[in-house]
């Protein structure tokens, strides 16, 4: 699990007048939106003496925890400690860590990390989103599987000839064939030409022609671990499913997606919509969660690969590089034989802006970094560089 990126903690319409616990990256937070409709994530512990936040109540644009009645602000300012009055004294080490929050797709997304805002990678762009001419649904899964996992089952496309028979059939395996690929530090997108299987049903051969190919284009974000699957059926008929993959730990993902079509935008249409978003979910955790070993494994080593798995060789390097050299990975072998003995919290810009701060939490222990920082483009080793790989039409 990663530091200093982006993660979705809940859907933004879930927070409303009571503070809500959120679990991310191992650790607990407590969201909660003032007077003024602005939300604010803070650790979710009491520094007085470990109470959850989350179970207090909001008090204009403070958070009031409910064992002693300590009010925190959204910076995580201690700002009234009932005990000593109105006016009473604050110790100036009354401060929780705070993180950067932004609504964004009816989502919240917190920052998690000391990163100061000019060095963040950006929340994914999402430029459908809201747009005339799309449907929006939402919906959510939660996986036992790792969260590299996770992204890394969303960007490859050569399972769906095996797992989801909606989108592929084994006997046009062969025949799919990678078009184009773009990596960037922090994401990469790349375009698949499919081969769909044969066609039953009346609305099915509605949507496309026997043999017609469809063009996937599958992105993937080291922020938010997101990913975004376009896929065109045929001109002006696509789907996008913008998909944020939260750590809660190392073993659990929760998955908030939202997905848009441009066809069949009437309401009667997104239980059936909602249902086959969900049964990809399924088909895909059966295959995921049986999979070994739980961790993404960072390099190629015990694993073989064929040239359809170049993409996703480029989403484990992103993930290396910031594991290596940028030193952004939790140590949760360190932080096992703490567990329940001891609170640590994850690092937040104000402890970079307050070194004076003697802080009453520890951080999180960190793996610190085993490379030199490198430019991005020399960090990549041939068969990992990106290049736009152009295939001849196949015949269909
Ligand atoms: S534990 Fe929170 S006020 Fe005492
Ligand atoms: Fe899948």
């Amino acid at each position: 699990m990663l530091i200093n990126l982006w993660y979705v903690a809940e859907w933004s319409h879930v927070v409303k007048d009571k503070p809500v616990k959120a679990k991310l990256l191992g650790q607990n937070f407590v969201l909660f939106r003032d007077a003024e409709g602005k939300v604010s994530c803070l650790s979710d512990v009491c520094l007085h003496r470990g109470g959850s936040l989350a179970g207090g109540s909001v008090h204009k644009d403070c958070v009031a925890c409910p064992y002693h009645g300590w009010r925190y602000n959204g910076q995580g300012d201690v700002t009234f400690i009932p005990s000593r009055g109105e006016a009473g004294p604050i110790p100036q080490r009354a401060k929780i860590d705070a993180y950067p929050t932004e609504e964004r797709y009816g989502m919240i997304w917190v920052f998690l990390g000391d990163l100061p805002e000019s060095e963040r990678y950006p929340i994914p762009p999402f430029a459908e989103y809201g747009q005339p001419g799309w449907r929006e649904l939402q919906g959510e899964f939660t996986w036992k599987a790792s969260a590299a996992r996770v992204v890394e089952n969303g960007i490859d496309m050569a399972h769906a000839s095996f797992v989801h028979p909606v989108f592929g059939h084994p006997s046009t395996a062969a025949k799919n064939y990678i078009e184009s690929e773009r990596r960037e530090e922090s994401w990469g997108a790349h375009t698949v030409v499919m081969h769909p299987p044969a066609f039953k049903g009346i609305v099915r051969q509605f949507i496309r022609k026997e043999r017609q190919t469809t063009r996937v284009h599958p992105s993937y974000f080291l922020s938010g671990y997101s990913v975004r699957l376009q896929v065109d059926l045929r001109p002006g008929w696509s789907t996008i499913v913008f998909d944020a993959n939260t750590p809660v730990d190392e073993f659990t993902t929760r998955t908030f997606a939202v997905q848009l079509r441009s066809f069949f935008r009437s309401p009667i249409f997104d239980k059936d919509s909602k249902r086959r978003l969900m049964q990809i979910f399924e088909q895909d955790a059966a295959i995921v969660e049986a999979s070994q070993p739980n961790w993404l494994p960072e390099t190629l080593e015990n694993e073989l690969s064929v040239q359809h798995d170049r993409f996703m060789s480029g989403w484990r390097a992103t993930r290396r590089r910031h594991i290596e050299e940028f030193g952004w990975q939790i140590d949760s072998q360190a932080l096992k034989p703490h567990e329940g003995f001891k609170t640590f919290t994850i690092p937040s810009p104000a402890r970079r802006e307050n070194p004076e701060i003697k802080w009453v939490l520890d951080t999180v222990p960190l793996k610190p970094a085993t490379k030199k920082r490198r430019p991005f483009q020399e960090t990549m080793t041939a068969a990992e560089s990106p290049q736009v790989i152009e295939v001849g039409a196949v015949s269909a």
